[in-house]
Parts: structure tokens; sequence; C-alpha cells
């Protein structure tokens, strides 16, 4: 790491913990491509060294957002100006089986970045929050003003959070932005970037490998969900359109913007069923089904209302289309695995 303290020249510094993982890696292009300087923290215990060195060519430092130490002597080596936060453990049935990873590293390792920033002055964070959150809705689309009751770890560790948000920018000044996250999907449109989780739990990537024949079948748990075709729907929005709000996110904060949380959705809900079969126009594959039992937990239809995020961020997603979004994904794995 360099030792001397880095001179902001006309571009603003941002630290972006978790940037060598799947959403992380898009914003960091996304700011760069808006003109700021980028910081990568990243423990690399899911994240992709060469994404960020060699595709992105960031600064990466390896490292731990839990490590008080490392969080000092970055923030007195480059001058940050604010933080995007997406280091975070996130698989859900993990969270169940064992939750204390998951509340030490969600939950005590953002305390300990939120305490280091405000001791070195930095007042703006972009918090990636999750629609886990609400928990099983009672009104779909699912509007910001929902109640919060999740119902797992995961979901209990990215309140928290949003709890101790609040709670840092009464004490502390510290204005925040919770993206509440549906189902990020796709990929970079050039093909750059894209998902790459081990082990993959996500349904179009999941649908992909099968395509791609690194997987023998994918599974749909559940066929007799309340929905037209039995299956459930999610909300998949595009990654580079998850990325783009995360610009309008900062953007807004360093204006001057109050602490606010906004859905990241698509608004358009799409059924298990309706993505395998777009992955198979898309693919031209044949993709080997097994039918499940539902698995305990699951909501019948999971979608999100992103007016307010259109309305104040003035954010406006490109990429809503499901084929499109396939098609990215699909381009991304071929390069990956080629
Ligand atoms: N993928 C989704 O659909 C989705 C939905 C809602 C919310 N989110 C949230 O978005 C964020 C990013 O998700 P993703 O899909 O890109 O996950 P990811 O696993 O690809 O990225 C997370 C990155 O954080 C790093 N990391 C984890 N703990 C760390 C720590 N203690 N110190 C430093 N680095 C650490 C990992 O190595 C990884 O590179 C997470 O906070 C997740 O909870 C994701």
């Amino acid at each position: 790491m360099r030792r001397e303290k880095v001179a902001v020249t006309q571009s603003l510094t941002v630290l972006v913990t978790g940037g060598a993982g799947y959403i992380g890696s898009h914003a960091v292009l996304a700011l760069q491509q808006a003109g700021y300087n980028v910081v990568v923290l990243d423990n690399l215990v899911y994240g992709h060294r060469e994404l960020v060195e060699e595709v992105l060519k960031a600064e990466l430092i390896v490292g731990d957002i839990g490590d008080r130490p490392l969080l000092d002597q970055i923030f007195s080596t480059y001058a940050i100006d604010a933080v995007m936060h997406f280091a975070a453990y996130a698989y859900v049935g993990e969270s169940v089986s064992t939750p204390g990873k998951y509340y030490r590293n969600n939950v005590c390792g953002t305390l300990t970045l939120l305490e280091a920033m405000v001791d070195a002055g930095i007042r703006s964070m972009v918090f990636s929050s999750t629609c886990a959150t609400y928990g099983i809705p009672h009104t779909v689309p699912i509007p910001e003003d929902h109640p919060q009751h999740p119902i797992n770890p995961y979901g209990a560790t990215k309140l928290m959070v949003e709890r101790m948000l609040a709670d840092f920018d009464g004490a502390h000044g510290l204005k925040s932005v919770c993206f509440r996250y549906f189902n990020a999907a796709g990929a970079d449109p050039q093909a750059r970037l894209g998902e790459d989780h081990n082990p993959e739990t996500h349904l179009i990537p999941l649908v992909l490998l099968a395509a791609m024949g690194r997987r023998k079948s994918i599974s749909v748990f559940g066929t007799d969900y309340p929905t037209p075709d039995g299956t459930c729907i999610r909300d998949y929005i595009h990654v580079s359109d998850l990325a783009a709000a995360h610009v309008l996110g900062l953007d807004y904060l360093l204006k001057g913007g109050e602490s606010a949380q906004f859905n990241l959705g698509n608004g358009n809900g799409f059924s298990v069923r309706a993505v395998i079969d777009a992955a198979k126009q898309v693919t031209g594959r044949e993709i080997s089904v097994v039918e499940s039992d539902r698995r305990p937990g699951d909501p019948p239809v999971l979608v999100g209302s992103s007016d307010r995020a259109r309305t104040i961020l003035g954010w406006n997603p490109q990429y809503a289309d499901l084929q499109t979004i396939i098609t990215h994904a699909w381009n991304w794995h071929q390069k990956r695995h080629a």
C-alpha cells in the first residue's frame, strides 16, 4: 500500500468495500466512468482479484472491513470522500445454519467500518441492503415504507446495519443511502464483468451453467404457488442498472442529500419458468429441469416498487427486459468459462 497521502485532484475518491465481488465490481466500473477515483477493499473470500486489477485497473487493498488498524491506515493514506459498502456474506441458507458468521461479518464488520469513518471525518456511505429485510410481504409491489420483518439472519444483519446507519446519522451526521436490492442479475453489456459466485445460488447463473453443461439440471422449488404458472415470481434487476443507481445515490449524498432508503428493482416480476424459457431461447440449448418441493420461507411473489429512486435520484433502468438481462449474463458466462 502507498504510504504518502494521495493528493485529491479534481476527482473525489470512493472506497468500495467488496469491490472485487459481483455488484461491487460493476459499481467500480460505473464510478470510474463517472470520473471518480476508486480504492477497493476486499478480503477476496469471494471476490476476484483479476477483475479489479486487470479489468478495472483499480487499486486493490486485500483486507477485511473488520480490521480497524487497516481501515485507519487506508483513511490516513488515501483522501477518501465516501464509502460504498458492498462487503458482506449473502448466503441466506448459510446464515440460518451459522448465524454468528453473518452477525460478525455483516454487523460487527460494518460497525468497525462506521467507527473508523467517523474518526476519519468521512460522512457519506452508500450501503447494499436487501429486499430480504422486508420478510414476507403483505403488499406487492413492495414500497420502502413496508414493515421490515426479516425471516432469516442474513436479512436481520442488513436491517441492523440500516438501524446503525440511522443512529450514526443522528449522533455523528454520517449520511447514508441504503439500497434495498431485489435480485441482481445480468452482466456488464460488454461482458467485461459478470456474476461468478462460488457456490452459486442465484437462478439465472444456475440456469446458464445448466445450459453450458456445467450442471446437470436446474431445480425448480415449488410448482404449486398461487402464481400464473405455479412457480415463484421474482424481480430481476440488471447489475449495470444497480451500479448506475449507486453513482446517483453517491452524487445525491455528496450534494448534501439527507439519509434515505431506496428499493432497486425492475418493478416487473418473472416466474422461475419464465426465466428458464427465456434462457432456452437466448442460449438455443436444452435445459434439464427437476421439479422439487417448495423451500420453507420462499414467498410466492417478491417484486419491489422503485418509484422513489426514479423520482428522487432520477434513476432510469436501461435493461429492464428479461431477454437482455439473460443475454448479457450468457455472453459473460461464455467468456468466463471459455
Ligand atoms: N446479489 C444479489 O442479488 C444481492 C441482493 C441483495 C443484496 N445484495 C448485497 O449486495 C452486496 C454485494 O453482493 P454480491 O452479490 O456482489 O456478493 P459478492 O459475494 O460477489 O461480493 C461481496 C464481496 O465482499 C467481499 N467481502 C465479504 N466480507 C468481507 C469482509 N469482511 N471484508 C472485505 N471484503 C469482504 C467478498 O470477498 C466479495 O468480493 C452484499 O452486501 C449483498 O448482501 C446482493
